[in-house]
């Protein structure tokens, strides 16, 4: 499965987009008939592959076709017979595909089979991070909030937390934010990049919010499928995707625990916590056949007066402790309240400071995920033999 963007003159564009969105392995970010709304949606989108139309390119300026040779996303050319024009602008936008304008219905698919980058497994693509307890009050909401604000300070790119808590979720408020539009508007598709980025709050230069549904009534209306075409979207689009869940199994966080790349599971030193906390390992662990890379433990409120240490956590959960966010007293509390994340409310806090740690040490199991390398011009060959 891949994702396709498609920039092409308006006589193609109806034709070429029907025909990707009846296809089950392609995920349409979107489409464009000129060069500058693609230009401008590609600016916020990685495709795993860009079908591009050499009739919107004539009167596009060598930089815009360098750009296009730097990009992150193979780039597949349409064009008609025009012989070394042709060739040389393919060459300078570093073409990784050319196929035949008139005979894109026979050559489209096969060249996106071989050149798009697929989603599974891509390591180019944003990561998941979901933030789960099987107990409400234990610090989730507070953490996907500034844990998503570090990351982003940190990659200085785009980062989206999305509020799974469907019934409860306020994540904007601790932006002190209203949200303008929720993921009740993505229910009625078609999911494009355009939609999912419309759907999204800025609630702080480079951090976006998806906020849950206005009414309860409107949590009826999510359903559970959506949600992997929308992560795929988001995975895109953002270097991390930071998920705040719900306590519970039901569908949608099922769907969304098995899609994450990491699973941070939180608890706090307290008997109550921990006995639920033990049953939700043990269900990853057995039923759903989670590894200790993708679910990891979160002790928050570490250091409260309860006579639990994190050794005895860790002890009775049968896992270490990966990470440890000190008690901060009514600091996360005040921080709510003034509608600002505890991160720029009190940067200097021992809980701020953790939660940085946290992100570095997420950013760095990231190193080494580079883009894959361009392999040999094959097409150059085939069209070089074509128009001999
Ligand atoms: N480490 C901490 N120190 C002090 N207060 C905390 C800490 N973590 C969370 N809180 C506070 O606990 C309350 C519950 O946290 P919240 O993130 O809403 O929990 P959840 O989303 O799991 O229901 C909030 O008022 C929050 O500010
Ligand atoms: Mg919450």
């Amino acid at each position: 499965m891949f994702t396709v963007y498609v920039a092409v003159a308006r006589d193609l564009e109806d034709a070429i987009v029907s025909e990707l969105k009846g296809h089950s392995d392609v995920v349409l970010l979107g489409s464009a008939h000129d060069i500058s709304t693609a230009l401008r949606d590609l600016s916020q989108a990685r495709p795993g592959a860009l079908i591009l139309d050499d009739a919107i390119l004539t009167d596009a300026s060598s930089e815009i076709l360098a750009g296009f040779s730097n990009a992150p996303y193979p780039v597949i050319l349409l064009a008609g017979a025009e012989g070394p024009l042709v060739a040389k602008r393919a060459l300078a936008i570093g073409a990784k595909d050319l196929i035949d304008r008139l005979e894109w219905q026979h050559e489209l698919f096969p060249a996106l089979e071989r050149v798009a980058l697929p989603i599974a497994g891509d390591k180019r693509e944003g990561r998941v991070i979901s933030i789960f307890s099987s107990k409400g009050g234990v610090g989730k909401t507070m953490l996907s909030a500034n844990l998503a604000v570090s990351l982003a300070d940190k990659v200085h790119d785009p980062v989206v937390v999305v509020d799974l808590d469907l019934t409860f979720g306020d994540i904007a408020a601790l932006f002190g934010t209203t949200p303008k539009a929720t993921i009740r508007d993505l229910m009625n598709g078609p999911l494009t990049l355009q939609a999912v980025m419309a759907s999204l709050t800025e609630v702080l230069p480079h951090v976006s919010v998806l906020a849950a549904p206005r009414t309860p009534e409107e949590v009826e209306d999510i359903r559970a499928e959506m949600l992997v075409p929308i992560f795929q979207v988001l995975r895109q689009a953002f270097h991390f995707v930071v998920v705040d869940l719900s306590p519970g199994y039901d569908q949608i966080n099922v769907t969304t625990l098995d899609l994450s790349d990491v699973v941070l599971v939180i608890t706090t030193p307290d008997v109550v916590t921990l006995r639920a906390v033990a049953q939700s390992l043990r269900l990853f662990r057995q039923g759903f056949h989670y590894d200790d890379k993708k679910v990891r433990l979160v002790l928050n409120r570490s250091g409260s007066k309860t006579g639990i240490t994190v050794q005895d956590v860790a002890a009775t959960l049968k896992q270490p402790v990966l990470y440890e966010l000190p008690t901060e007293g009514n600091l996360p509390a005040r921080a709510a309240n003034q509608g600002e994340p505890l991160l720029r409310f009190d940067p200097q806090s021992s809980l701020a400071e953790a939660i940085n740690e946290m992100a570095s040490r997420l950013i760095q199991e990231e190193t080494g995920r580079r883009h894959k390398r361009r392999g040999p011009r094959a097409w150059l060959e085939s069209f070089t033999r074509r128009h001999r």
